[in-house]
């Protein structure tokens, strides 16, 4: 008898990829400035840790939340007793509230249809359960975050096919592999119900432009399909006059017809840093799906005892408008740290303007135009530079050569460690009287092969 159900046992929980993989490598020897300066460090976690000074002193200031009191009497047994999968109102009034803000109030949110869920994971996953039956397929613009493999597909048995973007229009989203996208899910016989848009993208680092949201909004509204947007990032675009949330996009009379099947995801994860809290949130103005994820948020609610200690802060608004700034000017200069340290070491990053790590091209550093060299250039900052990064086929970007490079989970200190370990592992390479490492690697690359530039980087895919 096998001890799994057919679900719990398939492969279809997408874990088995080289960016879980990656982490798993770190665990075996992580990198510590003191207790092991020569491990592994970890640039393949997506977490915001630049910020913790202002929030622990906003925590300090404000005793009460943290403590189970309100107007400093105890809410000790309200909050232990609360189980309302509905959430506490003044959370979630505080939490759309917090939307409103990132968005530079432009767009506001009614706190009646915002369904509270233990991050993001479970608003995705949520939302893939409402709208699609198994066997039905979701499209997705590639690169994209590996975790949706796992989240979108797994328990629900929807399908992904990926929305084909490629490097010589720095990734965007066209009408073209839109339809291609369309037309494959329909030769393999899946009934399409939506594309998922990330916005800003990860792995890209990058926002969606006003076109491109009207590109896909158009598509959706010719196809009957719904649209959900992912704004995890939202909290983390450096250039603040470049962002625009869908929602703020639908508020034009010409998308009325869509408003119902316009979809947000939003989390505290990556602006606020607080993946461990596991606070995330589905936005919807269609009263069927707000329901029926209200029922199902009961598998994954955020506890009473997190959403008073969130209510106190997201309703700070003062601080709140400082912690943005802040953590926009702090992820700013990160990102120019990491650009400018692999530029050193004559890397190219894609231009970004938000997110909390770099697409970064290392095209020309692959042996050869595959998949299979990607994992071996990999293999090499896995191992050689010890440096956890996770290769963009895990992303399902559809060109190798692609690597997601985090830059907000570590000190500048160790940010800058990683960058030496890249410059000297490639000056090593390319000094023609330093030829130790050819001759011991495992593969006896031939020097070319490190400083080969691909013919194909700036063309077209058709003169491809
Ligand atoms: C695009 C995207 N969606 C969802 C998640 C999951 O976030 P959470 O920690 O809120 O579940 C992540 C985490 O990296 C992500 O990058």
């Amino acid at each position: 008898m096998t001890v799994l159900s057919r679900l719990a046992g398939s492969n279809t929980h997408g874990q088995d990829s080289s960016y879980f993989l990656g982490w798993e490598e770190y665990e075996k020897n992580p990198f510590d400035e003191s207790r092991n300066p020569n491990g592994m460090i970890q640039m393949g976690l997506a977490e915001n840790q630049l910020c913790f000074d202002l929030l622990e002193s906003w925590i300090a200031k404000n005793p009460d939340s943290a403590n189970f009191k309100c107007n400093g009497q105890s809410v000790f047994r309200d909050l232990a007793l609360f189980q309302d999968y509905h959430g506490l109102p003044q959370f979630k009034k505080a939490f759309v509230s917090y939307m409103s803000l990132l968005r530079g109030n432009k767009v506001t949110f009614d706190p009646s249809k915002l369904v509270l869920t233990a991050g993001a994971t479970s608003a995705n996953e949520t939302l893939i359960f409402c709208l699609a039956n198994p066997g039905e397929a979701v499209l997705i613009p590639t690169p994209y975050y590996p975790g949706f493999d796992r989240d979108l597909k797994w328990r629900t048995g929807a399908e992904i096919v990926p929305i084909k973007c490629s490097s010589y229009n720095n990734f965007k989203i066209t009408k073209t592999a839109l339809e291609e996208a369309y037309n494959s899910a329909k030769n393999q016989g899946l009934v399409v119900k939506a594309v998922l848009v990330t916005n800003p993208s990860n792995p890209l680092g990058t926002t969606l432009s006003k076109d491109e949201i009207t590109l896909v909004l158009n598509f959706v509204s010719s196809k009957n399909m719904h649209l959900i947007s992912d704004e995890i990032y939202a909290g983390t675009v450096f250039n603040s006059s470049s962002f625009t949330s869908v929602m703020e996009a639908i508020t034009d009379k010409k998308w009325a017809h869509l408003l119902d099947r316009v979809h947000v995801v939003s989390s505290l994860s990556k602006d606020l840093g607080l993946p461990g809290f596991r606070v995330g949130a589905i936005y919807s103005n269609d009263p069927k799906v707000v329901s029926a994820a209200t029922k199902m948020s009961s598998f994954g609610l955020v506890s009473a005892q997190t959403q008073h200690l969130l209510a106190g802060l997201l309703s700070d608004h003062k601080f709140m408008e400082k912690y943005i700034t802040h953590n926009q000017a702090r992820l700013k200069a990160r990102q120019a740290m990491l650009v400018s340290g692999l530029k050193r070491a004559e890397i190219n990053c894609l231009e970004s303007n938000s997110g909390l790590f770099a697409w970064v091209d290392m095209r020309h550093l692959l042996k050869s135009r595959t998949f299979e060299a990607e994992m071996e250039l990999w293999k090499d900052v896995l191992y050689e530079m010890k440096l956890n990064i996770s290769p963009g086929s895990s992303c399902h970007c559809s060109e190798p050569g692609w690597f997601r490079v985090c830059f907000a989970n570590m000190s500048d200190h160790t940010l800058d460690l990683a960058m030496q370990r890249v410059k000297s592992f490639l000056d090593s390479k390319i000094n023609k009287n330093s030829h130790s490492y050819l001759k011991n690697s495992r593969r006896a690359r031939s020097l070319s092969s490190w400083v080969f530039r691909l013919s194909f980087d700036d063309k077209e895919p058709e003169e491809r």
